[in-house]
């Protein structure tokens, strides 16, 4: 039988709590009906490590991973230490380091998730953000300079390199043409920006030419907070650079429900490293330790995990079973409502995994 090897790093905050209710659901998959195990390794990295050693990471941290099938993450940030240090030290230190450059986003209303938009039908947003994970406004380039006088000079530097741009257009364009509606739109702002910004356009008029079968439009960052609020319809796969990205993945996911809801892979499309799967929300400092988080973010993440692995029909199922426990009013969490605890979800996603029959492989 398959056996994958899979980082577990809860992290900070509700990371904690997550990380091992998705622990659950995947061992509630796996064993002889799916056909592969898992086999875990958790690695107690985050702010009580920093506290104690001074880093969030040990500085080989990287090395452990490496051998791993793929990474399941909970979240980075503690309310005592300064987020630039947390998000570099653990998150953007693995991103950056297994060159996980393509950061992938679904967005979907899930069945009994009461969305906030008016007109807005479950099937008129069905969408996948693609966003640039290595380089662009989070490039970590620039400097503070004569700190604390009048003087003091600050920057951070946006760095796009045609090969970064070109892969990720490349990926996003790959990703469109896999789905139905083969369409992408282009988010950019090369009106102002009127170097890196017209760049990232031309790449993506070159790409284009590769896939004709893809449709592709262009659309202002500003334009598209309008659009994605407008006409959910117009839009299915999106590719923005990593800090527009970052912007537009947040107001997706609030579209869609919840900002618990929401899973990201961060791929390394070549397979050289292990990818990262994390759900959205963050830390969450104000709801931890209380147990109410919702782990239906991590659960959608793992089965981007499974997908990754090569074992879509146990992400399949693993979504089913979400999807029936989502349109359960009485199983939503806080986020959503409810009055659920993460272990109450977390339970009905494993009995409805081992009560559902497993899936003919596709
Ligand atoms: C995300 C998060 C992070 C980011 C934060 C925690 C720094 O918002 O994954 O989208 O900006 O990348
Ligand atoms: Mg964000």
């Amino acid at each position: 039988m398959k056996s994958y090897r899979i980082a577990l790093i809860p992290g900070d905050g509700i990371g904690k709590e997550v990380v091992p209710a998705g622990r659950q659901v995947l061992e509630a998959l796996a064993g002889t009906e799916s056909g592969f195990q898992m086999e875990f390794e958790s690695f107690d990295w985050g702010g009580d490590a920093y506290r104690k050693h001074g880093e969030m990471m040990p500085a080989n941290g990287l090395d452990a991973l490496r051998g791993k099938d793929a990474i399941l993450f909970g979240s980075a940030g503690d309310p005592d230490i300064p987020d630039h240090i947390t998000l570099w030290g653990l998150r953007l230190k693995i991103c950056q380091g297994l060159d996980q450059y393509a950061n992938v986003r679904p967005t979907r209303i899930l069945p009994g998730i009461d969305a906030p938009l008016k007109r807005c039908r479950p099937e008129d947003l069905n969408w996948v953000i693609v966003r640039e994970n290595t380089e662009g406004e989070y490039s970590g380039a620039g400097g503070r300079v004569h700190q604390g006088f009048p003087i003091e000079v600050a920057t951070d530097l946006s760095v796009m390199t045609r090969a970064g741009v070109e892969r990720i257009q490349r990926y996003a364009f790959k990703l469109a043409q896999s789905r139905p509606r083969k369409l992408l739109t282009v988010v950019t702002k090369s009106n102002a920006q009127r170097h890196a910004m017209v760049m990232w356009d031309d790449v993506a008029r070159e790409v284009a030419k590769d896939f004709p079968d893809v449709a592709c439009d262009k659309e202002m960052v500003d334009a598209m907070t309008a659009r994605m609020v407008n006409r959910p319809a117009s839009l299915d796969t999106i590719v923005a650079t990593n800090l527009h990205a970052d912007i537009l993945s947040d107001l997706a996911a609030a579209l869609a429900g919840s900002l618990g809801i929401g899973p990201t892979a961060n791929i390394n499309p070549e397979r050289v490293y292990p990818s990262m799967f994390e759900p959205i929300h963050g830390s969450a400092f104000d709801i931890m330790g209380k147990g109410i988080a919702n782990p239906v973010g991590t659960f959608w993440t793992a089965a981007m995990m499974l997908d990754h692995l090569g074992e879509a029909a146990a992400a399949a199922r693993l979504m089913q079973a979400v999807e029936q426990v989502t349109a359960n009013p009485a199983l939503h969490t806080r986020d959503l409502g409810g009055t659920a605890t993460t272990a109450q979800v977390t339970e009905a996603v494993c009995a409805a995994i081992t009560s559902s029959r497993p899936l003919a492989t596709a």
